[in-house]
């Protein structure tokens, strides 16, 4: 029994904001600095109104039509945030309510960036335990909330939006090897490290980042998951067909597929289009490459997610 993919979503909110429209609006920064240290050329800002279980919403609305099948088919919906709606409950209950689904088994997954990948690895020991049938997989965020805008070094790099695949049990090949790891030794190189406590929020609200840490780190563990998941799937990563990684820097990407001796065009890139959307970047590029044609039925895809806490993963499937 495998976990296989049967159908791809994604959302962005609003039009795209520029790096020059973040200049417009005060920001210290130029198209210049951006776009050559990241390769970010646009990012979505989600309306006040707008909150993290709309844009999964829109997204798995997606997804499910993209696999033909409906809302009620579902037994479990993991969405993989860290900006939820509420403290509680989970912004997976949320979506369940505005999907019109009852009875799946529902949950947030908290692993930053790292999210959508970690939520895949669950989703196929379920599907594969052959305990559940038809999993939504959901990767969505407004990252916009929890920038400090007065930060040039964090706020130009995050943008908002979702992603979402159906999971579903398959005798074909789907997902072939997962692995997933943390380092929550590193902690402090990534954070959001305000609480609310007493009814106040005590400590600081704002994403802070040692930029140049994650970095290194993100540059030596994506290429490393990689070669362990092609190991663990008995294929070298010259098999690959098309590498997915977590859309945060151009230069991280780059650097990733170069370790793994691919060429760059068997990496989706799409971090210029929408920046960092922590949980959101995987599945976004996944659906941007499967809607132009470039992912298809049978290819091998590889799946490379890092973030905060630190956690990385991977996940090689059979699309
Ligand atoms: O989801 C996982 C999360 N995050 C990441 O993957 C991000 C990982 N880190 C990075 O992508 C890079 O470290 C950054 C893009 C964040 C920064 O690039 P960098 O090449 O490491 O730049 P830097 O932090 O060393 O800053 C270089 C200069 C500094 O000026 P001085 O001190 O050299 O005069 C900064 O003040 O660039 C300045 N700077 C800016 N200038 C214009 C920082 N932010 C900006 C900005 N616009 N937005």
């Amino acid at each position: 029994m495998y976990a296989r993919i049967a159908g791809v979503g994604a959302y962005l909110p609003g039009s795209p904001v520029s790096n020059d429209e973040l200049a417009r609006r005060g920001i210290a920064t130029t198209d210049e600095w951006i776009v050559s240290r990241t390769g970010i050329r646009a990012r979505h800002l989600a309306e006040d109104a707008c909150a993290t279980s709309d844009l999964a919403f829109e997204a798995s609305r997606r997804a499910l039509e993209s696999a033909g099948m409906a809302a009620s088919g579902l037994d479990l919906i993991i969405v993989a945030t860290t900006t939820p709606d509420f403290i509680f409950p989970s912004t997976a209950c949320l979506l369940q309510e505005k999907l019109g689904n009852t009875g799946a088994m529902a949950f947030d997954m908290q692993a930053v960036c790292g999210g959508f990948v970690y939520a895949l690895c669950v989703a196929e020991k379920f599907i594969r335990s052959g305990s559940h049938k038809a999993a939504l997989v959901v990767g969505a965020e407004v990252v916009s909330r929890i920038l400090d805008w007065r930060d040039r070094a964090t706020c130009v790099l995050f943008g908002d939006g979702a992603g979402a695949v159906v999971l579903a049990a398959s005798d074909a090949p789907g997902i072939i090897a997962t692995v997933a790891r943390a380092d929550g030794s590193q902690h402090g190189i990534l954070s959001v490290a305000g609480q609310v406590r007493g009814g106040r929020v005590r400590g600081d609200p704002f994403l802070r980042m040692d930029g140049q840490a994650v970095f290194k780190f993100a540059v030596r563990v994506l290429s490393e998951i990689a070669h362990e998941c092609c190991a663990r799937a008995g294929i070298p990563p010259s098999g690959i067909d098309w590498l997915i990684p977590h859309q945060a820097n151009i230069r991280i990407i780059e650097s990733t597929v170069k370790k793994l001796k691919l060429p760059m065009d068997k990496a989706v890139v799409t971090v210029d289009r929408h920046g960092n959307t922590s949980a959101a970047s995987i599945p976004l590029a996944l659906d941007a490459a499967a809607r132009d044609g470039r992912i298809q039925r049978g290819h091998k895809v590889m799946l490379a997610g890092v973030g905060a806490g630190i956690t990385w993963g991977a996940v090689l499937l059979q699309f």
